[in-house]
């Protein structure tokens, strides 16, 4: 089933069941990664950058899952303090538990069991990363995601966002586009449909095609949040009333 503008609004995003379950089989190859991505080089870069004006770096990992990209990290960079949130924590820490004690051991990282659309935080995050959640979120909900993620980022903090491409090919879009799964929605982008959902807030989008990660093309999205004019400051206020 393909998404477009008409049929806008008719889908919702991913059931949080669908992860649930998902976690409590074990089931979440997803979750396979190494040293190898795009994603680890470039989160090196920017916190080379920002070590040079900050002696502590925030960084947000939105649907952490198992943390196969942030634990690592974190455990490896003592100025670095994190927050990994994800609706089905719970359900993680039943079937990995021993997730806690790299957790617990890190002593800078703290693990929210929440839905990311409602979360809120202070202080700002240098640094957020989603990988694989955003692509799982429908049109429906975008302007709460990047409401939610624009009072979450500082001023000129960076995102990274990991997703499906449409080179996947897997269903046969040519073009940016979504469908539900099973019971569960996804979404391929390009850097066309990334900057038409993101430019206004962020600048110097960069993509990176990734290759076959378990069974999708991935992309990997690099962006700067877009320091706030007297404009944007409106617009965030009229998208929050408009998601109220
Ligand atoms: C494909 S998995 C990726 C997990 C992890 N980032 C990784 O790379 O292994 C997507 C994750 O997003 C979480 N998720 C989806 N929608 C969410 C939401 N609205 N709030 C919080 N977590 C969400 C799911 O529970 C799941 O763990």
């Amino acid at each position: 089933m393909n998404i477009n503008d008409k049929n806008k609004g008719k889908y919702v995003s991913a059931p949080k069941k669908y992860f649930e379950d998902r976690y409590k089989n074990r089931d979440d190859r997803w979750s396979k990664r190494d040293e190898s991505f795009e994603i680890v080089r470039e989160i090196e870069l920017i916190i080379k950058e920002l070590c040079e004006s900050k002696s502590i770096i925030h960084l947000l990992d939105i649907g952490c899952g198992r943390m196969p990209i942030s634990l690592p990290f974190i455990e490896k960079h003592n100025n670095v303090l994190a927050i990994g949130i994800d609706w089905a924590f719970n359900e993680i820490l039943e079937s990995y538990p021993e997730l806690m004690s790299g957790i617990n051991k890190t002593g800078r990282l703290r693990v929210i069991n929440s839905d990311f659309l409602s979360f809120e935080s202070i202080p700002k995050f240098d640094i957020v990363i989603d990988l694989g959640t955003f692509h799982h979120i429908a049109p429906i909900d975008w302007g709460t995601y990047l409401s939610s993620l624009i009072n979450l980022i500082t001023e000129d903090g960076y995102f990274l966002l990991e997703s499906f491409h449409v080179d996947d090919h897997n269903w046969g879009l040519s073009k940016p586009g979504g469908h539900i799964r099973k019971n569960y929605y996804c979404h391929y982008h390009n850097i066309d449909s990334i900057k038409s959902i993101f430019g206004k807030d962020f600048s110097s989008i960069k993509e990176t095609v990734q290759g076959k990660h378990w069974e999708h093309v991935v992309a990997l999205f690099k962006m700067q949040r877009r320091r706030p004019t007297k404009a944007t400051h409106k617009r965030q206020r009229w998208r929050r009333a408009e998601n109220a």
